[in-house]
C-alpha cells in the first residue's frame, strides 16, 4: 500500500528547475504495531502525558488551564479540528487519527503516539526488524539513511515545534492555524525549550539498541540517551 510520488521535471535544464524524485511516507499504523517489538518504550510511554492528551480536550477536564486559556471548560473539544491535530497522531494524514474514532483501541490513535514524534510507520516498521535479522546474523548494519525514505523522522526539533512552537510569533517559521492556545503569553510556564523538553518526564525511558543502523542523520540526543539507557530486559 506504500504510494510513491514522482515527480520528474523534464524542463529542469531549460527552466533551470531542480529535479525531485520524493517518495511520500507510508500510513500511519498505530501504537500498538510499535509495541509488539518495542514494550518497554511502550509501557513507559503510557505513564506519559503525551499517552493521555486526549483527556484534555474533554469537557470539564483541566478547568482552571482553560479558563486562563480563554477556552470554555465545559466544552467537549474532542471532536474540533482546531484542537485534535496536536492531540492526537496523524489526524488529516492517511491512516491518521479521524474525528469521532475511539481515542485507544486497535490503533490508539487518539493520543499523541510513537509516529507523532518517529513518523508514520506502515513504511520502515519491517525494516527494523529486518535490519536486526542481518545484524544479529551476518554483523551487517544498515545505513539510517533508508529509514529516511521509508517515512522514519529523526529530526525531533521539528517534529515537536510542529505542536509546541505552533502559534503566532513563536521562532517556528511556518507556523499556521490552528494554533496552540497554550502559549508563553498565556503563562510563563508554557514557554518551550527543545533541549529542555526532550530530557523530561514526558518523553519515554530509553533503552539500548544493538546498533543495527548507522551513520546520518543520527539523532542529536542519540549518544547522550544511549550512555544511560537501559538494558532490555529478557
Ligand atoms: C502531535 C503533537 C505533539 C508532538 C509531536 C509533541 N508533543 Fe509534547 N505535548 C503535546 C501535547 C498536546 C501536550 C499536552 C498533553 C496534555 O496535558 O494534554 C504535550 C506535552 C508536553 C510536555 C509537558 C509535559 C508535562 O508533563 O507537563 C513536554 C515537556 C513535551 N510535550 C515535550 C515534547 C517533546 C520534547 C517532543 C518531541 C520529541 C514533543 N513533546 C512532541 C503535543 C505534542
Ligand atoms: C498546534 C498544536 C495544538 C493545538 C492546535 C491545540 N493544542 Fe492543546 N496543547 C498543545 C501543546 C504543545 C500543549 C502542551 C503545552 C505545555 O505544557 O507546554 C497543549 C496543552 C493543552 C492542555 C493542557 C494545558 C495544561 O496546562 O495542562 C489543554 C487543556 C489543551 N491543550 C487543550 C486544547 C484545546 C481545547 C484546543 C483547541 C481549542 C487545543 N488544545 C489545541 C498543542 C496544541
Ligand atoms: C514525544 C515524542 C516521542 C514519542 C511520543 C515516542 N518517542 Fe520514541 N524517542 C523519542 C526521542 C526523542 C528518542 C531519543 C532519540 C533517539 O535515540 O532516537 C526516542 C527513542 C526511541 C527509540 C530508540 C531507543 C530508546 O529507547 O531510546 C525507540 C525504539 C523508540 N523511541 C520507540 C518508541 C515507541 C515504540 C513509541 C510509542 C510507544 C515512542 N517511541 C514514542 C521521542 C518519542
Ligand atoms: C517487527 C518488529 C518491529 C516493529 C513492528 C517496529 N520496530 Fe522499531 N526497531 C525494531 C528493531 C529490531 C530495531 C533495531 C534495534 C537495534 O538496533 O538494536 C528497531 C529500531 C527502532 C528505532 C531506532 C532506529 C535507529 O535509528 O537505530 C526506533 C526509533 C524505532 N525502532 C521506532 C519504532 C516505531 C515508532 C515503530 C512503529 C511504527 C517501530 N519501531 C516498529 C523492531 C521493530
Amino acid at each position: 500500500m506504500r504510494r510513491f510520488k514522482l515527480q520528474i521535471l523534464t524542463a529542469a535544464a531549460l527552466f533551470g528547475l531542480a529535479l525531485t524524485v520524493s517518495a511520500a511516507p507510508g500510513e500511519y499504523v498505530g501504537v500498538a504495531v510499535c509495541t509488539k517489538c518495542h514494550a518497554v518504550q511502550g509501557d513507559s510511554w503510557a505513564g506519559t502525558t503525551h499517552a493521555k492528551a486526549f483527556d484534555s480536550l474533554k469537557a470539564n477536564t483541566k478547568v482552571e488551564e482553560k479558563k486562563k486559556a480563554k477556552l470554555d471548560p465545559a466544552k467537549d473539544y474532542t471532536k474540533d479540528k482546531d484542537c485534535i491535530g496536536c492531540h492526537s497522531t496523524g489526524y488529516g494524514k492517511p491512516g491518521g487519527y479521524k474525528i469521532g474514532a475511539a481515542p485507544g483501541g486497535e490503533m490508539a490513535l487518539g493520543s499523541v503516539g510513537c509516529e507523532s514524534c518517529h513518523g508514520p510507520g506502515e513504511g520502515y516498521r519491517d525494516e527494523h526488524a529486518a535490519a536486526e535479522k542481518q545484524f544479529v546474523r551476518a554483523s551487517k548494519t544498515t545505513p539510517r539513511k533508508k529509514l529516511v525514505g521509508l517515512g522514519e523522522i529523526f529530526d525531533y526539533e521539528r517534529a515537536c515545534a510542529v505542536c509546541h512552537l505552533n502559534y503566532q510569533g513563536s521562532p517556528l517559521k511556518g507556523a499556521k492555524a490552528p494554533f496552540t492556545p497554550f502559549t508563553p503569553a498565556v503563562d510563563a510556564k508554557y514557554k518551550y525549550d527543545f533541549d529542555k523538553a526532550v530530557r523530561t518526564k514526558a518523553l519515554h525511558e530509553h533503552y539500548k539498541l544493538k546498533g543495527s543502523f548507522e551513520g546520518e542523520p543520527l539523532p542529536k540526543v542519540r549518544a547522550e540517551f544511549q550512555k544511560t539507557a537501559k538494558e532490555i530486559p529478557e
